[in-house]
């Protein structure tokens, strides 16, 4: 049943015709693995509803084309694609209770009586929807409705799933355990699946590879360590991660093999000769600026005299329940550090940062990822 997906420079353009078109989704290309469990990530109105839609018919294509295995569904009727899809506003039917909107999904496949209540209820379990079938979606909450209508994409066969939000409505701690049962039923059933969410935990804990999106531009499309590891741009780099990677426009400047990223004159982090490799340092030599990130859990801090990085004053230490939150003052901006332990300074302490050379990303001013640590970004060695 289940195939792989790709969609080839496809694009969407509302109100095409009006003085001022709106660009949904550009030139975007991906190639989804049979059995792949795939996340579009990004901020609201980055395009990631409007994908959806096009992939399951209800959204025409402007331009491109999409395929399921062999076949271009892009041109056919939604209901002969193979795709079923659990939508963000739920659109169940409001004179059917939850059991009939999820049997329902299930009427073109033509099973008795017996066969569709068995199908409905082991989803309902999954979806700890049971107690709640024969009520009308007027009647429950968000939460549960939202629940049904995940509950009528997955109780179909289809080739491809797409799940809008699927959990957006529930509480942490439901959402949590729903979270592990959607990826072993997606899993135990092998099948290709596109979720899409803001929730980057939700994103990490369910896919392989993720889709990051910005003004309907694909930016980067990764397993979740991989985007972690080497951002492709300043974008995903700050966007992936939290707290958010800590950034500083700098000047390189390179004397007898040892690298200074200094911001108005300050140094704010430096590499001794060999620290960085030669082909990271020959790149650093072209550039007049470039912006530098450092993850908050990259950050070593040291004893002032105990350590040879620049100076940083502690503005504020939180310890938030399992992590230390440690913002200093830092060049003329701040740096946020996060450690696993209880840290012991108080504001106004000096400390020195150092960031291990294998830890630091550069950027270009212009986004594109330059360097992780000691390996070129691909698109630095162009
Ligand atoms: N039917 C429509 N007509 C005109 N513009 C639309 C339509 N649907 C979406 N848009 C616009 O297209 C862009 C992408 O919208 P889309 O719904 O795909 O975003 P999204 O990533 O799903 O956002 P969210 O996280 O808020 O759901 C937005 O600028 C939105 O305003
Ligand atoms: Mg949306």
């Amino acid at each position: 049943m289940t195939a792989a997906v790709s969609l080839t420079d496809v694009n969407k353009v509302y109100a095409a015709k009006a003085k001022n078109p709106i660009y949904a989704v550009r030139d975007f290309s991906i190639e989804i693995k049979a059995g792949e469990i795939i996340a579009l990530l990004g901020s609201s109105g980055c395009g990631k509803t409007s994908t959806l839609r096009m992939i399951a018919g209800f959204e025409e294509v402007t331009k491109g084309a999409i395929r399921i295995g062999e076949k271009t569904i892009h041109t056919l009727p939604p209901a002969r694609r193979g795709v079923a899809m659990a939508f963000e506003g739920y659109s169940l039917y409001p004179p059917l209770t939850l059991r009939e909107n999820i049997a329902f999904a299930l009427k073109s496949e033509k099973l008795g009586s017996a066969e569709t209540n068995r199908r409905v209820e082991e989803i309902a379990k999954l979806l700890e929807l049971t107690k709640h079938l024969d009520r009308y979606p007027s009647t429950v909450s968000a939460g549960q409705q939202q629940r049904a209508s995940l509950g009528r994409a997955l109780v179909r066969k289809a080739d491809l799933y797409l799940l809008d939000e699927p959990m957006g409505q529930l509480e942490p701690q439901l959402r949590a355990i729903l979270r592990g049962r959607l990826k072993r039923y997606l899993r135990e059933h092998g099948l290709t699946a596109i979720l899409v969410t803001h929730d980057q935990t939700e994103a990490n804990a369910l896919a392989d590879r993720i889709a990051v999106m910005e003004g309907g531009f694909l930016q980067q499309f990764a397993s979740p360590a991989e985007l972690k590891a080497a951002p492709a741009n300043l974008f995903v780099g700050t966007f992936i991660g939290e707290p958010p990677m800590n950034v500083y426009e700098v000047a390189p400047a390179i004397a007898n093999g040892r690298v200074s990223f200094r911001a108005q004159g300050e140094e704010l982090f430096g590499y001794e000769p060999g620290a960085l490799s030669d082909t990271v340092m020959a790149q650093l030599a072209k550039q007049k600026s470039v912006v530098v990130g450092v993850r908050p859990a990259d950050v070593v801090m040291k004893p002032l005299n105990g350590g040879s990085g620049a100076t940083a004053e502690v503005v504020s230490n939180q310890w938030i329940g399992d992590q230390t939150h440690l913002e200093s003052a830092f060049g003329d901006g701040v740096i946020v550090a996060t450690l696993e332990s209880r840290f012991p300074a108080r504001t106004g302490e000096k400390l020195s940062i150092e960031v291990p050379p294998e830890k630091l990303h550069v950027f270009s001013t212009e986004g594109p990822a330059l360097a992780h640590g000691s390996r070129l970004a691909e698109q630095g060695a162009t």
